[in-house]
């Protein structure tokens, strides 16, 4: 395996509110721009062969928000996949959408099994949008399909780490860069077991102003990291270290 080959990017999508509020507008208008660096980042993915991009676009405590907000984020989403699903499916990206969904309004849920279907056969790169997800979430919904899928009458049971990744949203395809806009250090609850071995890049770049230059920044920062995996690279032997 080449560490410094990137297969799969994903992104915490952060600083719409406060793009905006620099320029006086309402938050709004910065989740409106939000949806123009989502366009090119996702063209720029495809041209540079990622295989997998994971967008960051409502988390489990983004309900915590006014009802406002929440309600014209669900708009931007509804009109963001009629407006986008045909030049997606021309592209051959296939989208999917990993979280709790069965939170949203039907019309929403059935817009997204439309673009699921839809994109289902293409073989350019995987967009997975991350909506009403938290890392913990996804934990325990692993944990709790693996005890309906087997007999819990089983006295001596024990959980090996297989039984649970193969459960959770995403699995054998794990981040190798997370690129978090908007100056937090955090993973705000963002796939906590899948970014265990992620190379984390932080940039106060507000996601409205997030381009393809940044990208390819966070990109060479990524080339020049040492992926050790817990091991040790470059051992200089001595006849003394062998002892
Ligand atoms: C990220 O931008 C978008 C969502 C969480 C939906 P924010 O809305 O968090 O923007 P800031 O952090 O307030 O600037
Ligand atoms: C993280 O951003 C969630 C998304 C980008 C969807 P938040 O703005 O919600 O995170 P906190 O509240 O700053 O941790
Ligand atoms: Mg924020």
């Amino acid at each position: 395996m080449d560490a410094k080959k990137i297969r799969h990017i994903s992104i915490i999508m952060d600083g719409n509110g406060r793009w905006a509020n620099d320029r006086n507008l309402p938050r709004a208008f910065g989740h409106k721009e939000g949806i123009k660096s989502i366009k090119k980042i996702v063209e720029a993915c495809t041209v540079r062969q990622i295989s997998t991009l994971t967008l960051f676009a409502f988390s489990s405590e983004n309900w915590n928000r006014p009802n406002y907000e929440i309600k014209l984020l669900m708009n931007l989403f509804e009109d963001s996949i009629t407006t986008n699903s045909e030049e997606l499916h021309s592209n051959n990206v296939k989208v999917k959408f990993i979280g709790n969904l069965s939170k949203f309004d039907k019309q929403l849920i059935d817009k997204i099994s439309e673009l699921e279907l839809l994109t289902k056969d293409n073989t350019g790169l995987l967009l997975n949008f991350a909506i009403n997800y938290g890392g913990k979430w996804d934990i325990i919904n692993a944990f709790n399909k693996y005890i309906s899928s087997i007999d819990a009458s089983e006295k001596d049971m024990k959980i090996d780490i297989n039984d649970i990744e193969k459960y959770l949203s995403l699995k054998d395809n794990y981040p190798d860069l997370l690129i978090r806009t908007g100056g937090e250090h955090r993973l705000s609850n963002f796939m906590l077991w899948q970014h265990a071995y992620t190379e984390l890049y932080f940039t106060d770049c507000l996601w409205p102003d997030f381009d393809v230059s940044e990208l390819d920044e966070a990109i060479k920062w990524f080339q020049e990291r040492d992926r050790k995996f817990g091991a040790i690279k470059n051992i200089k032997t001595s006849s003394k270290n062998n002892a």
